[in-house]
């Protein structure tokens, strides 16, 4: 199949560009690279060992869309193309809902035109909000998000599933990804934030490799076993084989399905570092600060049923992700820009 992949320089589409065409599939990727660079390209072509077409434009852009579509004869749509900063979305509001939801509708438009029926979208865990129970079921409602960044998840599956009842040709699947973290075991892939990292990983890896000067773990009294936070940190190589059943099962069905990608495991913050120091070999130093505003106490997946349905499961340990991670890291101290 070939499939466009919206956002796919990102961190979580470039791992999917790579695995897709392992599995034998072809992409078009189009990105405008707010958050990515060019070089990304270079890498995934090396990886794959063969050229992708790569279209340097925004998503909300519909003549250009249009025109790649047209281009090219897409099979389905996997759109990964959104910001995705939790705090910047608080001091920027208007700016995430027009780029997520523009982005959003404006593949919509176009796939009607050019007659493509196959829609997978990055969602977020953050749609379970703050009410429901953990471990997190796809039956669930979604909740009340802490943050504009949340909501324009919420609103985005929203349309999607309205656009899928309205249009009995359109088959969409909602991938709520848990904590993507991880890199190509390669090296030459990875996660490059722009600026001072809001996620775990990334800053604790550019603790490690010297870039900052210690991580400040956000609360340690917590009601959880060692009194910080536990999340669901999933490999991106995991999440990345994910998107190649998804696609497949999307070309097979029609409406919308949920499923969740998590491994079902919760694990602390301390368990992150102390991971982490094992696998790298270098100590982390920290400092427990007070609590981040908005922060859950903890939550996880239950991942039973992209196991049943999609036959998919998270197949790497957190060994493996905070080797890959640190693997990544010290081959490329300053990310693409090394
Ligand atoms: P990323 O920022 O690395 O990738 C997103 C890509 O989209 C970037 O390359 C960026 O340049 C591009 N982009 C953004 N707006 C665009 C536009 N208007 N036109 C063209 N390109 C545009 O993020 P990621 O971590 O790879 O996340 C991918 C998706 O998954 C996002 O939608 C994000 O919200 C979602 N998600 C991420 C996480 C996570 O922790 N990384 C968790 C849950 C969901
Ligand atoms: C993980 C844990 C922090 C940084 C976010 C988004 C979510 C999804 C994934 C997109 C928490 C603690 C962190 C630090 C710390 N993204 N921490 N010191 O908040 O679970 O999820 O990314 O959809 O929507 O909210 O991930 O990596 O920021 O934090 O102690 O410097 O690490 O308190 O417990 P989070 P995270």
């Amino acid at each position: 199949m070939l499939i466009l992949l919206a956002g796919g320089a990102g961190y979580i589409g470039s791992h999917t560009a790579v695995e897709l065409m392992a599995a034998g599939h072809d992409v078009v990727i189009v990105d405008n690279y707010s958050n990515s660079s060019p070089e990304v390209i270079k890498r995934i072509e090396e990886l794959a060992g063969r050229s992708v077409t790569a279209c340097e434009a925004d998503v909300r852009d519909s003549s250009a869309m249009r025109l790649i579509m047209k281009a090219n004869p897409v099979d389905c749509v996997v759109h990964f193309a959104g910001l995705k900063a939790v705090g910047e979305s608080m001091r920027k509001p208007v700016e995430y809902y027009r780029n997520n939801i523009d982005t959003t509708l404006t593949l919509l438009e176009c796939m009607k035109e050019c007659g493509v029926h196959n829609f997978v979208f990055s969602s977020s865990a953050t749609v379970y909000g703050e009410e429901n129970p953990y471990p997190y079921v796809e039956t669930m409602p979604r909740g009340s998000c802490s943050n504009p960044y949340g909501w324009t998840k919420f609103m985005m599956e929203q349309i999607l599933e309205d656009a899928s009842r309205a249009d009995p040709e359109l088959s969409v699947i909602l991938l709520r990804y848990f904590n993507p973290i991880g890199a190509h075991p390669s090296g030459r892939m990875g996660e490059d934030p722009q600026g001072i990292p809001n996620n775990l990983m990334p800053y604790v890896a550019q603790v490690a490799v010297g870039r900052r000067d210690h991580l400040t773990i956000f609360g340690n009294d917590y009601p959880t076993p060692d009194g910080t936070c536990r999340r669901d940190y999933i490999h991106v190589m995991d999440l990345a084989a994910g998107h190649v059943k998804a696609v497949e099962y999307a070309a097979t069905r029609k409406g919308t399905d949920i499923f969740n990608l998590g491994t079902g495991t919760p694990c602390s913050v301390l368990d992150i570092v102390r991971a982490f120091e094992k696998n790298s070999g270098v100590p982390i130093k920290y400092e427990f600060g007070p609590r981040r505003e908005g922060d859950l106490p903890e939550f996880w997946a239950n991942a039973d049923k992209a196991r049943t349905v999609l036959g998919w499961t998270a197949a790497r340990t957190l060994d493996d992700m905070c080797r890959d991670t640190w693997n990544w890291q010290r081959n490329n101290p300053k990310g693409y820009a090394s």
